[in-house]
């Protein structure tokens, strides 16, 4: 029996849509897989829109939302129980929407297709998170874009919170409205901001990060366009493609490679 109690390293991706939070969580925990080929490693995809299956070439047949779907039609079938009894009962179907990968497990929140019924989902993600964060060592987040995870305190446990934007003033001003929230609800150890897609570096100096280090800037990256076409994942992806070497530069920064 294992009851010994361990703090897992839980790295959150967030920023707004389309800045490459998926394909930067992907290469980091393709990175945290060589890295440490001995310890436990989770990828999470708490996106609603999904994409960091693909990204890691897993088949997903169960999804968490699956499992709160099966537990509220339980208790609505007349067994009702109280909260916490079924979220006990959760702990061991929670397990079953597990997928093992060589080297790391991979979990989804899935699709909620109920309008309004996101909110749900967080909660349970946030159990989720935390009934898991115990069995691993480190634990990648590929979340929502903007900024109701973070108000919904869905990644309160997270440790090193990775903001992530594009050269757009939308993109970092949605960045450091995450850090001020983030700042107040999530118990992170290490922020920092990755810019990425960048046409050039000469952007640099127009891009407001405000207090936020950045620990890299990551040019646009012809290779995972045509990654991305091809519907290939990225462990193809060249140790010297301008992403991989961006999100390696940014672990290191944080002390976690
Ligand atoms: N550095 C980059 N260079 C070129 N394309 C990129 C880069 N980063 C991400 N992309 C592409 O941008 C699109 C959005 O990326 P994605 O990771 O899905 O963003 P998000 O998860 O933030 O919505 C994808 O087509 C992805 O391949
Ligand atoms: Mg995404």
């Amino acid at each position: 029996m294992n009851s010994e109690k361990r703090d897992a390293t839980i790295l959150a991706v967030a920023g707004k849509g389309g800045v490459g939070k998926t394909s930067l969580a992907a290469v980091m925990v393709k990175l945290l897989v060589a890295a440490y080929p001995h310890k436990r490693i989770l990828a999470i995809d708490a996106d609603p829109a999904v994409g960091l299956s693909t990204a890691l070439g897993v088949n997903v047949t169960k999804t968490v939302d699956d499992i709160r779907k099966e537990v509220v039609a339980n208790a609505e079938d007349g067994n009702a129980k109280a909260a916490i009894e079924l979220l006990g009962e959760a702990r061991t179907q929670i397990l079953d929407a597990l997928v093992e990968m060589d080297g790391f497990s991979f979990i989804a929140v899935g699709r909620p297709e109920a309008a309004g019924c996101y909110c749900k989902i967080n909660s349970y993600l946030k159990e989720v998170i935390g009934i898991l964060a115990g069995n691993y060592d480190y634990i990648v987040i590929d979340g929502e874009a903007g900024i109701e995870q973070i108000n919904r305190r869905v990644m309160e446990k997270v440790t090193h919170l990775l903001l992530i934007t594009d050269s757009s003033r939308k993109g970092t001003q949605v960045v450091q409205t995450i850090k001020k929230v983030a700042d107040e609800l999530v118990m992170y150890e290490k922020v920092g901001a990755i810019a990425n897609r960048l046409p050039d570096l000469g952007v640099k100096e127009y891009m407001d990060l405000g207090d936020i280090p950045v620990l890299s800037y990551i040019l646009s990256d012809a290779s995972l366009a045509e990654f991305d076409l091809k519907g290939e994942n990225v462990f193809y992806l060249n140790d010297e493609a301008p992403i991989v070497k961006g999100a390696k530069e940014a672990l290191t920064k944080m002390g976690i490679i």
